[in-house]
């Protein structure tokens, strides 16, 4: 039986200096665990397997096999940064798989919430299982469990219906990160090399960008939800509000309205924007935007994005609503 309960002795990671001296001991550990055995790891990008593969990389070197799974429900820029940082500057073995058709045909006409969320999360675990079918010798699996994963049930990790793996692929469990909190993770990436873009990331949840495109997921819906949520997340950057906003997103419901584009009537989608804090995601109050900031991401987004001539802001805290619009 595994133990799960952070020892009692364990300093609190927030130094370099320390988290240094906690790499050096994982590796060790990492070492001994796996020897010269090969391990598979499903990297999505996200701060938790971005730091396991780090770690492992420096460990194991390409005896490590990361996958990323491109489910086409990645915010713009997310999947060429994985093969940028891990294939380019890493050298790490990065099996990239472009799943977007599968998905996106999976998903189509489906526009009940909770079933798009087990369509992707089951279609993830298929894909997955495939690759590491094509793998020979794997004998570990790697995950980016944290020590809150262990802790609690909450709302973020409720949502977390993507099932396992087979039993014939049931394989030994590689959790460097399994007694860290999130700000400690952050901690340890930073010193392991990894872009602050990558270690400072807002919370986003597995179904991706497939829950912010509302009803059932359309290509050219979901082209203006990642534009939009592009555009958003560069004026919150230029603005000062990364890193200090918890999550900010866009949403593209599944109606039109009617507009006036360049003289011309338009019938065409409006963007909602969304931009909370929380502590715990049980409850979150809305971020006080300054509205001429809120008027100029208007005016780029309806100039930018194809399809869409309204903006909205979100003035609801949770409750009454939750983070996300599905
Ligand atoms: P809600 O919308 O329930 O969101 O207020 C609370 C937090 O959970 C995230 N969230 C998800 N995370 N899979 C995830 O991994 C999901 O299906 C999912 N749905 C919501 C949400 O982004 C917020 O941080």
């Amino acid at each position: 039986m595994a133990n799960n309960k952070r020892p009692e002795t364990m300093e609190r990671i927030t130094t370099k200096a320390l988290a240094d001296a906690f790499i050096a001991e994982q590796l060790e550990a990492i070492k001994k665990q796996v020897g010269d055995k090969k391990v598979l790891l499903a990297l999505s990008g996200g701060v938790d397997s971005s730091v396991v593969a780090a770690l492992l990389i420096k460990a194991i070197g390409k005896k490590l096999v990361c996958v990323h799974v491109n489910h086409g429900l990645l915010r713009k820029g997310e999947p060429e940064q994985v093969v940028k940082v891990f294939r380019d500057e890493m050298d790490a073995n990065l099996v990239y798989v472009d799943a977007i058709d599968r998905f996106l045909d999976k998903l189509e006409g489906v526009a009940e919430p909770e079933k798009k969320r087990k369509i992707i999360g089951a279609e993830f675990i298929r894909v997955f299982e495939e690759e590491a079918r094509k793998q020979e010798g794997i004998e570990f699996l790697a995950q980016g469990t944290i020590y809150p994963d262990i802790l609690e049930s909450g709302p973020v990790k409720a949502h977390h219906n993507v099932g396992g793996l087979p039993d014939d692929l049931k394989f030994e469990l590689v959790e460097p990160l399994k007694f860290l909190f999130k700000d400690e993770v952050r901690v340890v990436g930073k010193a392991l090399g990894l872009p602050d873009n990558m270690v400072y990331r807002q919370p986003f949840p597995g179904p991706g960008l497939g829950v912010r495109c509302l009803g059932a997921i359309t290509r050219d819906r979901l082209e203006a939800v990642r534009e939009s949520d592009a555009i958003l997340r560069e004026e919150f950057a230029k603005n000062g509000l990364e890193g200090k906003v918890w999550q900010y997103f866009t949403i593209v419901p599944d109606f039109k309205s009617v507009g006036v584009k360049n003289d011309l009537r338009s019938f065409e989608w409006p963007v909602i924007i969304r931009a909370v804090n929380t502590r715990d995601a049980m409850t979150a109050t809305v971020e006080d935007v300054p509205f001429s900031l809120l008027q100029h991401i208007t005016a780029r987004i309806t100039s930018e994005v194809k399809n869409v001539n309204r903006v909205l802001f979100d003035l609801t805290p949770k409750p009454t609503g939750t983070i996300e619009w599905e």
